[in-house]
């Protein structure tokens, strides 16, 4: 039998009122990826002839963020499932082809098992193929109802369903292969006569199944890929496997987490082998970390690329760039655009924002380096404090290579400090330092004999 055309339905317009939440329900994020992001990565891959999302509450928030990876089509009310998917008639009424289903909240499932649900829906000679799950705790989702012989009835909503059925751990995952056009058929004759008065598109199988047509259900046996995401309980629930299921994906890569259930590393950052990261630590955004590095616990890195061996201690790190063989922390920060090269020093309770620090140099203890270029070899003391903000505007300032900048300089910029030049402990440097000079700017030390005998305290003792 030759393969038909996949076409694919999202399912995005409920108002996902269980989330409690000003976001519209498929924006929120599992492992740092929105649940959309999810099931479009999911389904790409299967080539489907058109790929429809179906919006409703919060359509425009959900278009901007999905762009043009699908087309849309409006429910301008939510009058349920069946009615939701009914509002692709228009672009799918030609299609021979077969269309996959699925909600915007299921965030879990893998390209894998829906291309063998499309295989085996495309293998057999039925009007819909319906996956299923065994449920440890069936609460809240549809149950698959079967004759005595095993063969698929129907699917009943949790709310319309008897105590007996309730009793079924076999779910409907909201996952189904339909012949298209006799999908659409089905949904005219769908009515709302149920609990929510609603449309249910699994009302769609029992109307088949009474109009002479096949229908069947692919078991998945394993429960984890089927969650659905109705409130923040399933949320936490969806971030925890998902977590998981990335981690183990970075240790059979050869990255080594020491306490993988508090690890947490967002879908789409990348680790070298031999890299070592400890519990607690967060990894997240658009993240490249190399080889052979460690991350120490409590550590956060947004959107930053790492390099090799080098040593996050206990430090944030957003949206900059650390070369190899560096050190960093520990409780050091560096905000967006750091670009440390190799072999940096940044130590305990330093911040570096907007600023580049060459080759080798060290910036010890206790600094602020703000919009600043510094040369390689630089040894910045205790203290020191790159004072670049006006509070209107932002200045530079540029130190050379092998300078020295002593303990508790203030350099106002903008400034330039030349090539091993100095500035002694506590200057404010307010001038340019020439290059292999000394840079002094601070009061004369005085000091004043027999002073304490003036001191107002003596006099009462
Ligand atoms: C649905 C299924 C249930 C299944 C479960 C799997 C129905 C009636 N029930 O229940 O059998 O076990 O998914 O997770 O289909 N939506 C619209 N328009 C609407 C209503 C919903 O686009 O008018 C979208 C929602 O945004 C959501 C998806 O359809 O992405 C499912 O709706 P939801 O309300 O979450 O259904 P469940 O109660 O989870
Ligand atoms: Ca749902």
């Amino acid at each position: 039998m030759s393969e038909k055309d996949v076409n694919v339905i999202v399912l995005a317009a409920g108002n996902g009122s269980r989330m409690r939440s000003n976001l519209p329900k498929v924006l929120h994020n599992v492992a740092g990826k929105a649940m959309i992001d999810w099931v479009l990565d999911a389904v790409s891959p299967l080539n489907p002839a058109q790929l429809i999302t179906i919006t409703g509450v919060g359509a425009q928030a959900v278009k901007a963020h999905v762009g043009d990876r699908s087309d849309f089509v409006t429910q301008e009310q939510q009058l349920g499932t069946g009615h939701a998917v009914q509002q692709a008639y228009p672009k799918l009424k030609n299609s021979q082809g077969v269309t996959l289903i699925m909600a915007g909240d299921t965030p879990m499932f893998r390209t894998e098992t829906l291309a063998d649900l499309v295989a085996e829906h495309q293998r057999s000679n039925s009007a819909v193929t319906v996956l299923t799950a065994l449920a440890e705790d069936p609460t809240g989702y549809g149950r698959i109802v079967r004759g005595d012989d095993g063969s698929v009835l129907k699917i009943v909503e949790q709310k319309d369903a008897s105590v007996t059925e309730r009793r079924i751990r076999e779910i409907n995952t909201g996952v189904y292969v339909f012949d298209n056009q006799l999908l659409f058929d089905a949904l005219t004759r769908v009515k709302n006569d149920n609990v929510q008065s609603e449309f249910y598109l699994p009302d769609t199988l029992d109307i088949l199944r009474q109009a002479g047509h096949t229908i069947r259900a692919h078991q998945l046996h394993d429960f984890t890929e089927s969650l659905g995401v109705n409130d923040r309980v399933a949320l936490a629930v969806a971030n925890e496997t998902m977590f998981q299921r990335i981690n183990r994906q970075h240790m059979l890569n050869g990255v080594e987490l020491v306490d993988p259930k508090n690890t947490y590393i967002d879908a789409g950052v990348v680790i070298g082998q031999d890299t070592l990261v400890e519990p607690g630590v967060t990894i997240q955004g658009q993240t490249v970390i190399g080889a052979d590095s460690t991350i120490t616990h409590g550590s956060r890195i947004l959107d930053s690329q790492i390099g090799d061996r080098t040593t996050v201690t206990d430090s944030q790190i957003e949206a900059s760039v650390v070369g190899d063989d560096v050190t960093i922390g520990p409780y050091a920060h560096l905000r967006p655009n750091a670009e440390l090269a190799d072999k940096v020093h940044i130590g305990n309770y330093v911040e570096v924002k907007s600023a580049q620090i060459g080759e080798a140099s060290k910036v010890g203890h206790l600094t602020y380096v703000g919009n600043a270029t510094v040369g390689k070899d630089v040894n910045i003391g205790a203290g020191t404090i790159f004072v670049n903000y006006d509070g209107v505007h932002k200045f530079h300032t540029e130190v050379g290579d092998r300078a020295f900048i002593g303990s508790n300089t203030k350099i106002i910029a903008p400034v330039k400090i030349g090539d091993e030049a100095i500035t002694a402990a506590g200057s404010t440097i307010t001038d340019d330092v020439p290059e292999h000079a000394m840079g002094i700017a601070r009061g004369r030390q005085q000091n004043k004999a027999d002073f304490w005998d003036r001191m107002p305290h003596k006099k009462d003792s």
